[in-house]
């Protein structure tokens, strides 16, 4: 079948093409029943909830629902432009979630749902013969691993298959497990993401489609485990790669490249963050007839910030530790992007003061927001965090020279950034408020990095396409950069920076 599937329950499948939203696909009837607003955006009748293949939020999905709502799968019908095949559940009236700008608290959940099972093979009826040819990107996480299979012509994602990655039994964050592979766990480390991507690509095999190139994006850490290089040098100081080129070796039988990382610290991953980026840099800049700003900012967070000023002729790369909190350890029931806006809340309501201490009501019982217990260590995790993020921005701006009026657009990559409120994030200082109305979420930029690189790459597998970015790129070392303690430390209060 052509198209995008769509599976509505209870309503049957439907073929949507690239850029329709979900609701057009409805009987006239049902669709003046759900549309009060004509798809403007501004009634929220419409909202579903996408069990599967849910694409991005918009800037109105982001009115209309909270983060956690919004790691639900609810968006508006009249604005959801799914990218891949996917199932949706419409919502009775009485059913609608918290609205606009209620700070919703949700309780304990993934982040992302991580059913590690193939989703729209089994649970939407497609046939290799429906598409062309395919290949396969991987966002090789050190918490998750993400594939999908991609039909080449129209870049149309046919399945997506996530799943924690297995090497967590070693330890949570690549120290723990550079520690075990130099303690002669390194077979195990390769050998557990080996079997889950071999796994996974054979089931694709025996659905009957044929990639013919996967691309992995990983840090430098992942990339080593994977393709068993020797960690010692990037386990100690002053923390070296020995190999940072692209890696060509086989999956399945597959011809397999892992994209090449920039430093020790800006891996692969990252490569692929800053190929995406600058795509969506040129297409804006060509949509404002080349009127684009000089500069953009790409900001991925996780356990680790990784950081990029994007000018014309030179990009300044670097990665700063933001510890756990912005993956859901600042409270384990609370995801880090929830934690941001709570945060901004108590603030607003004097709950908290700008040093981030409760005020003396709270001090010693902190505050219990819809069943969840906010301590004062939960708000110092996001602080510190949210300082080592900041003052990494600054250092980078300092020494390309660039004001934040010189920043055209800023790019927030991943799951944190997907659900980040961002004014409550300029709020409390974790991005230079000046930026506020320039930042977008641009979802996963590994995978969609990769597939950048993968279509370049099949062209002609004898240049890199990241050769540019190699050739323009400063990776900065933020333990040797003087000024960066100190911003760290003026950057630790909540306030507007
Ligand atoms: S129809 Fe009104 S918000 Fe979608």
């Amino acid at each position: 079948m052509e198209g995008i599937q769509v599976v509505i329950k209870g309503e049957g499948t439907f073929s949507l093409k690239r850029g329709e939203n979900v609701l057009s696909v409805l009987s006239e009837d049902k669709q003046e029943a759900m549309n009060g607003c004509a798809g403007n955006g501004t009634c929220g009748k419409c909202a579903v909830r996408f069990i599967m293949g849910a694409p991005l939020p918009t800037a109105t999905d982001r009115k209309f629902f909270s983060p956690s709502a919004l790691r639900e799968g609810y968006r508006l019908a009249c604005s959801a432009r799914p990218q891949q095949n996917c199932i949706v559940e419409f919502i009775f009236e009485e059913e609608k979630i918290e609205i606009v700008d209620q700070v919703a608290f949700k309780g304990e959940e993934p982040e992302e749902p991580l059913g590690g099972q193939m989703n729209s093979l089994v649970m939407v009826r497609v046939s290799p013969a429906d598409y062309g040819d395919t290949m396969v990107v991987v966002d090789l996480g050190t918490t998750t691993i993400v594939m999908q299979l991609v039909e080449i012509e129209t870049g149309r994602v046919i399945d997506t298959y996530k799943t924690l990655n297995p090497q967590r039994r070693f330890g949570a964050d690549v120290v723990t497990r550079m520690q075990k592979a130099l303690g002669g766990d390194e077979q195990l480390l390769a050998e557990c993401v080996q079997y889950c991507l071999d796994g996974e690509i054979n089931k694709w095999l025996y659905a009957g489609f044929s990639p013919e190139l996967i691309v992995v994006a990983g840090n430098t850490c992942m990339t080593y485990f994977y393709n068993e290089i020797d960690v010692t040098e990037l386990s100690k100081a002053p923390f070296e790669a020995t190999r940072l080129g692209r890696i060509e070796t086989d999956i399945a039988h597959i011809r397999t490249v892992f994209l090449p990382g920039l430093s020790a610290f800006v891996g692969g991953d990252i490569t692929a963050g800053l190929l995406a980026a600058i795509r969506k840099r040129r297409e804006e800049k060509s949509d404002a007839k080349g009127k684009g700003g000089k500069f953009s900012l790409f900001v991925d967070l996780g356990t680790n910030g990784e950081i990029a000023l994007i000018g014309e002729d030179k990009i300044w790369a670097t990665a700063t530790s933001a510890g756990p909190a912005f993956e859901g350890g600042a409270n384990a029931n609370t995801p880090g992007s929830d934690m941001v806006k709570i945060i901004a809340t108590l603030l607003s309501k004097n709950m908290i003061d700008e040093t981030g201490l409760f005020s003396e009501e709270f001090f010693n019982s902190g505050v219990t927001v819809d069943g969840v217990l906010i301590r004062q260590e939960d708000v110092r995790s996001v602080q510190v965090a949210k300082a080592a993020v900041y003052a990494g921005i600054r250092v980078l701006m300092d020494r390309a020279g660039v004001r934040a009026d010189q920043i055209e657009h800023v790019y927030l990559a991943g799951g944190f950034g997907y659900y980040l409120d961002v004014e409550s994030a300029c709020r409390i200082g974790l991005l230079p408020a000046q930026l506020e109305d320039k930042t977008v979420a641009v979802g996963n930029t590994s995978l969609a990095g990769s597939l950048d690189y993968g279509l370049q790459y099949r062209k002609n597998p004898f240049s890199d396409p990241a050769a540019d970015i190699i050739k323009k790129v400063e990776c900065i070392n933020l333990a040797q950069v003087y000024e960066f303690e100190k911003l760290y430390i003026d950057a630790m209060n909540l306030t507007k920076a």
